[in-house]
């Protein structure tokens, strides 16, 4: 069986969802931001349930969708321990395994393009061979990662590519974070023999070719590391809160709202407050007394709720707008476009219940209606 492959084409980064056939449980490496909705509808159309969302390093050059995916799909994040992705549920080393229905994904530590960068092998329980094989910014098609920046080290990749990506069998399918050129995939074998960087190359040789190349530093460097280290939420999410009363333009509804401002309005009787989170979670962690509850998706399993659509149209039946309450601001934004598509006026409250992870990867601390000190109560 062979990883679906998919592109984003601002980044030229290639994003692989991996499954087992049989349960249908289901991995991703490196989700881009921009492609979240791409890679969910994926998921959908394919009946796969996200186990994984998982990264081959802290990228430069775009932003992970993978916090993101994890609150929408139910998957948990896994990240290579050396990238100081705090947020990341998983820390992976060396050897560590991950699993999705009855497949399994081998951790290879390959230092070298960063110095927590790693690859994962994957040897598909129906067809063992050849083994696949994702090797992130380490080894490209034709090509491999840079060095220069972000703990980058010539020597180290030289070490990782020649001993152990090189001494995997010959076979085994190449599929690299991105391509420049449209090529899809490579093999082991090839990328030995032709690898210009690589084939017939000294370690030193491969040091100095690798120290002159005097690439531009990346657009997004500035902006993608920092976020990526918290799984792809922007450091400046806190920042972006709309000030109280003030209502922030959106695409696909009728725009963002604070808190306050949601609170405001649901006394006022302007709007209904729906609280989109699933009943676990209401149950569990809190809940706004008045608001309505219509879950996007229930927990075990984050299944779509088929009642979504009727729920609200009922609590807009009388004209009403909707403002949507999710955990973070994550599932609220795809609620309140639903709605919108419904021809009801919606709003999504930026910083949810909850509000955004911190850097502790702990949530209540970052904007979210707790946080701002509105009436919420717990069973
Ligand atoms: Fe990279």
């Amino acid at each position: 069986m062979n990883p679906t492959q998919l592109f984003d084409p601002a980044s030229s980064t290639y994003t692989y969802v991996l499954s087992d056939a049989s349960t249908r449980e289901a991995l991703i490496i490196d989700p881009v931001d921009e492609q979240l909705e791409r890679d969910l509808a994926t998921l959908e159309r394919m009946g796969l349930s996200l186990k994984w969302a998982v990264e081959t390093h802290a990228h430069a050059d775009h932003i992970t969708s993978a916090a993101r995916l994890a609150e929408l799909t139910g998957a948990r994040t896994a990240a290579p321990a050396g990238c100081n992705v705090g947020t990341a549920a998983r820390q992976l080393r060396d050897g560590d395994e991950l699993r999705f229905g009855g497949e399994t994904l081998r951790v290879l530590h390959t230092p070298g393009h960063t110095a927590g960068s790693v690859c994962f092998l994957w040897t598909p329980k129906d067809q063992p061979e050849p083994a696949h094989v994702f090797t992130g910014d380490t080894l490209l098609i034709q090509g491999c990662g840079r060095t220069d920046f972000q703990s980058g080290d010539a020597g180290q990749l030289y070490d990782s590519i020649t001993q152990r990506l090189f001494t995997l069998p010959a076979t085994t399918i190449v599929w690299p974070a991105h391509d420049y050129h449209e090529r899809l995939q490579s093999t082991i074998g090839a990328e030995k023999a032709t690898n210009p960087r690589l084939a017939g190359k000294t370690r030193e040789q491969f040091i100095a070719l690798m120290n002159d190349l005097h690439l531009p530093r990346p657009r997004r460097i500035d902006e993608a590391v920092p976020a990526n280290q918290r799984s792809g939420l922007r450091q400046d999410a806190g920042a972006a809160v709309p000030a109280e009363g003030e209502v922030r333009p959106a695409t696909g509804y009728a725009g963002d709202i604070d808190p306050g401002t949601a609170y405001a309005w649901m006394q006022g009787g302007r709007a209904v407050l729906v609280d989109v989170r699933t009943d676990a979670e209401r149950e569990w962690v809190g809940f706004v007394p008045g608001a309505l509850a219509a879950a996007w998706k229930q927990w075990p399993g984050m299944a779509m709720n088929a009642e979504f659509d009727a729920q609200v149209r009922a609590a807009a039946a009388e004209g009403q707008s909707l403002a949507m309450l999710c955990r973070s601001g994550v599932r609220s934004i795809a609620a309140a476009r639903r709605a919108t598509e419904l021809g009801l006026t919606a709003y999504n409250i930026v910083g949810g219940f909850e509000g955004d992870l911190n850097e502790q990867a702990q949530r209540g601390q970052l904007g979210g209606w707790r946080k701002a000190g509105l009436p919420w109560k717990q069973n």
